[in-house]
């Protein structure tokens, strides 16, 4: 047999980092302890019902059956161009500013195949969900970090940025509410962006998936609400945690028609568009009853303040987030983020996801995902009370 060697594109992604806590949480659940598993951000609840039935109704219908078109289904992109228009005021061409995606990850990954040659840069969050940094990295870009840190509300300094790595990036990613921060951005820092990326002609990729899990009467804004935002910008959006669809594959890319074109060119060589009646099950969510999705608001904001309130009475620094599922926890002193997540696994059976997975600028913090009842989190203050640090 023949040696089977993975492409550079594969040896140059960075180790696993959640390879040593996967390990520790099988030798965890060997010892048969009871695990509260608050690593993954994965919503825990069912998708409503309206939303199951919309796809059971156009499943059967054999119109679906084929495949669908590239961009997505026109009565989609219509129902997301209504949805923009009535939740921020912003306009969008169904047509030319708006392509359906197979979940907001598939654009983020493919967005980079569109417009970053080989050693071109890309302005990269840190700490940040992963994908913004291997999708440059898989079409050969080079990433440049920009370091999220509590100083600076975890927005990225663009002041930082130094002009020779501004004027030769081509994509700047951003993302609020935050995954992993759950930090929030206003219109005053994406007017900021706006005019940075117009200084330097950068295309600004938004990550919006968390723009509806927001507590507390929260209400988080669109990068494409900033004037000037629809010249420079894109933002990715998706369905996965509005509306509990995260196994259903679903999401949307909005904003300046050429860069919408651009991905669309990518997906029309790599995918052949997102099954017709998730789309309309997509129209159901975005168009239905809205009550469900205030009863998950309420539902994080109560989960929340149950960790929150467990973690301060062990003396753990945390700001209560107003939108995301996540807690961005500082670890108590003399601990690093393993160090604290390992502790905490041995000890109390909860499982944490250790900040510096998500770059190095997230030492010193673990995230707690809000993803388990209200029940499971009072069992896991019990447990915390009894660490001993
Ligand atoms: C910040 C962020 N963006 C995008 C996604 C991808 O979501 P989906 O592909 O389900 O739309 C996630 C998923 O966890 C996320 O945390």
């Amino acid at each position: 047999m023949f040696e089977i060697k993975q492409s550079q594109r594969l040896q140059q992604l960075p180790p696993y980092l959640f390879k040593e806590i996967d390990r520790k949480k099988a030798e965890v659940k060997a010892r048969g302890v009871d695990i509260i598993d608050l690593g993954v951000g994965d919503p825990d609840r069912p998708t409503p019902a309206h939303i199951i039935a919309a796809l059971a109704e156009t499943a059967k219908d054999k119109a679906n059956h084929q495949y669908p078109s590239y961009n997505g289904m026109g009565d989609f992109r219509e129902a997301v161009a209504r949805w923009y228009s009535q939740r921020f005021e912003v306009k969008l061409d169904p047509d030319k500013e708006i392509v359906t995606l197979i979940g907001s990850k598939e654009g983020i990954a493919h967005v980079p195949l569109a417009f970053i040659d080989p050693g071109d840069v890309a302005l990269v969050p840190e700490p940040a969900y992963p994908v913004y940094k291997i999708g440059t990295i898989f079409a050969g870009g080079e990433p440049y970090y920009m370091p999220l840190t509590e100083e600076n509300g975890f927005l990225p300094d663009l002041e930082a940025i130094p002009e020779d790595v501004a004027r030769k990036a081509k994509t700047m990613y951003i993302n609020y509410p935050n995954n992993p921060t759950s930090a929030c951005a206003g219109l005053d820092f994406y007017r900021r962006v706006v005019d940075f990326a117009q200084k330097y002609e950068i295309i600004v990729l938004s990550d919006a998936a968390y723009s509806e899990v927001a507590l507390d009467g929260y209400v988080a804004r669109s990068f494409l609400e900033a004037d000037g935002a629809l010249e420079v910008g894109l933002e990715l959006h998706s369905l996965s945690k509005t509306y509990n669809m995260t196994g259903w594959r679903i999401g949307w890319a909005a904003g300046r028609a050429e860069i919408v074109r651009g991905l669309g060119m990518v997906k029309e060589n790599v995918d052949s568009g997102a099954f017709q009646a998730v789309q309309f099950a997509g129209i159901a969510a975005l168009e239905g009853d809205q009550k469900p999705v205030e009863e998950m608001r309420r539902m994080y904001a109560r989960r929340r303040d149950v960790l929150v309130a467990g973690l301060r009475e062990i003396g753990v620094r945390v700001t209560p987030p107003k939108a995301t599922f996540y807690l961005w926890v500082r670890v108590p002193d003399g601990y690093t983020s393993a160090a604290f997540t390992a502790k905490l696994m041995d000890q109390t059976g909860i499982i944490c996801t250790p900040g510096n997975g998500f770059g190095p600028s997230g030492e010193g913090y673990i995230r707690f995902a809000l993803c388990q009842e209200e029940e499971r989190l009072q069992e896991a203050v019990e447990r915390i009370r009894e660490l001993k640090l």
